[in-house]
């Protein structure tokens, strides 16, 4: 993923992102993974409520759900993160931006929804990040598939939890500002 299209997250002509509301249609969402729709539809509303996470919905132009993404912040251990990342760091609970879920409906896939959404994702991470400091965006991949799409993006193994995924915050600065 490029700085410039992190930078400049456009969905096509038709779609829009908004923030989770209870009148959004988020019952017929499919995306082929039971977990993944089943929190869309009975819990992403619940737990924003609550102030645990956020979840935004890409609506398409019926204003179906096309897809979406979860964020929320969490404490890795300093001992989970690689030596490499933690030179510097105090020995303790460090903060981090979650990315909880993501998905997209079967109907779109494979039509680069998902890599925008994503794309958009990490900008509101970094954009949060100015603010509300964290060393690294983690997530947990569901299995092979979802992890290899989330490698094509930079995130790697957090040592020791082979679907653990961190992308260090350094890095989502690269990616956002091209330095
Ligand atoms: C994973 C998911 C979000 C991808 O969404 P998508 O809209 O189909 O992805 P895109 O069309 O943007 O694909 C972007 C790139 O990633 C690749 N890709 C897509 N799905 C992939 C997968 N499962 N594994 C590996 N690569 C994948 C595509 O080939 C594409 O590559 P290209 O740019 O070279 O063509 C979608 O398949 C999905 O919702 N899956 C079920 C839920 C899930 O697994 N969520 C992630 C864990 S919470």
């Amino acid at each position: 993923m490029s700085a410039a299209e992190v930078l400049a997250v456009r969905f096509p002509d038709g779609f829009r992102l908004e923030r989770l509301e209870r009148e959004h249609p988020r019952k017929n969402f499919h995306c082929g993974e039971p977990e993944v729709d089943d929190w869309l539809r009975s819990k992403a509303l619940q737990h924003q409520n609550k102030r645990l996470s956020v979840s935004k919905v890409l609506l398409d132009d019926v204003g179906a759900i096309a897809g979406f993404y979860t964020l929320a912040t969490g404490q890795v251990d300093f001992s989970d993160l690689p030596p490499e990342e933690t030179k510097r760091l105090p020995r303790r609970a460090l903060p981090v931006a979650v990315l909880a879920w993501l998905g997209v409906s079967l109907d779109h896939q494979g039509s680069g929804l998902g890599r925008r959404l994503l794309a958009q994702a990490l900008r509101d991470c970094w954009e949060a990040g100015q603010t509300f400091a964290f060393v690294a965006v983690i997530l947990d991949a569901l299995n092979d598939d979802a992890k290899a799409f989330y490698q094509r993006w930079d995130f790697a193994e957090l040592p020791g939890h082979p679907y653990r995924l961190f992308l260090s915050f350094a890095r989502l600065d690269e990616m956002q500002t091209g330095s």
